[in-house]
């Protein structure tokens, strides 16, 4: 195995994510015992925390074929149509950001999921026709950020849909010790929970610290990794000690200078930082609600007392507020 390849690429290799792990399985294992290709899987959850990686899992544990795109690549239904036309029987297509599809295509999917026939455009003006052309029977994998970005009519068309969710510290440091040994670098239990701690929740974000701290400890240290490496490694860094990155911390300041800790709404908040409000719902609001730096309620968002202590402490808020 290469070393630069830190994904599973078994079931059974895989840590974390337990409930989706068990249920996953059984519709693989079920699947294999009648000898059919799997049902369409629908995966979504935040970026990082392995929905391509299960998709190449299950290609392999279903000993098929995987071919990897996009929603933004797919342009026109003619691209799509050339995909599905050369898929082979229990591929697996795995469309990654798959609310990103033009609508056009995605209409062009919906016969090909349910029936596994493309309609197919020949002859032009007055002699236009149709004509149904049947695909190989093929598993769609499809990954998003949030299930709600999708039109029902795409989502109703997956058998199986699984959450992915943020990783617990334990998790995380299962995973580090992993990759340590696949990039052949020692580190010691409490050296892998620090690494795990600043990850934000986030296996990717974890090999990647942990490539750093590799770096760190072959240049200043012995070549092995612990508490104390990791801490100045990350310290060196700027990798904040409870994971936040730079945009979590912008999204609480800006709560906490302009709108007084909240609550308020979601928009005012995406034009204060001038991101969009998809943006800050994806990618940084579920850590933030899952950790309890901030809360929801249908008046808005409100920062917790967790969050100006944890902003006081590291010198970021000048005076703390309170709440
Ligand atoms: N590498 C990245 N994500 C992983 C996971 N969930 N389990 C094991 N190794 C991983």
């Amino acid at each position: 195995k290469f070393q630069w390849s830190l994904r599973p690429d078994k079931l059974s290799d895989y840590i974390g994510q337990k409930d989706l792990l068990t249920r996953l399985g059984i519709s693989i294992k079920a699947a294999k015992k009648r000898g059919e290709p799997i049902d369409h899987v629908l995966l979504y959850g935040p970026p990082g925390l392995g929905k391509t990686t299960l998709a190449h899992i299950i290609s392999n544990e279903m000993s098929s074929n995987i071919i990897c795109t996009s929603g933004p690549a797919i342009e026109r239904s003619g691209d799509l149509m050339g995909i599905l036309t050369n898929l082979q029987y229990a591929d697996v297509l795995f469309i990654d950001e798959i609310h990103r599809l033009p609508r056009p295509v995605e209409e062009f999917l919906y016969s090909a999921m349910e029936d596994f026939k493309i309609d197919f455009v020949v002859d032009k003006g007055p002699f236009a026709k149709t004509i149904k052309v049947n695909i190989k029977h093929f598993t769609l994998v499809g990954a998003t950020t949030r299930a709600g970005l999708l039109s029902s009519p795409l989502r109703d068309r997956f058998g199986i849909l699984h959450h992915v969710d943020f990783y617990s510290t334990e998790e995380l440091g299962e995973i580090v010790k992993r990759s340590s040994s696949i990039l052949n670098v020692p580190v010691d239990e409490k050296g892998a929970l620090e690494i795990a701690r600043r990850s934000r929740g986030t296996p990717r974000i974890a090999n990647r610290l942990l490539r750093r701290v590799r770096d760190y400890a072959e240049v200043i240290g012995d070549g092995s990794i612990n508490e104390e490496i990791a801490i100045k490694s990350l310290g060196l860094e700027g990798i904040d000690p409870e994971g936040l990155d730079g945009m979590d911390k912008s999204y609480l300041k800006t709560i906490i200078e302009n709108y007084q800790g909240g609550p308020v709404g979601i928009e005012a908040i995406a034009a204060t930082l001038n991101e969009e409000v998809d943006t800050l719902q994806d990618m940084v609001e579920p850590f933030l609600l899952k950790t309890g730096y901030i809360s929801r309620s249908p008046s808005g968002r409100r920062v917790t007392h967790k969050a100006y202590q944890h902003l006081g402490d590291s010198g970021i808020l000048i005076q703390s507020s309170g709440q």
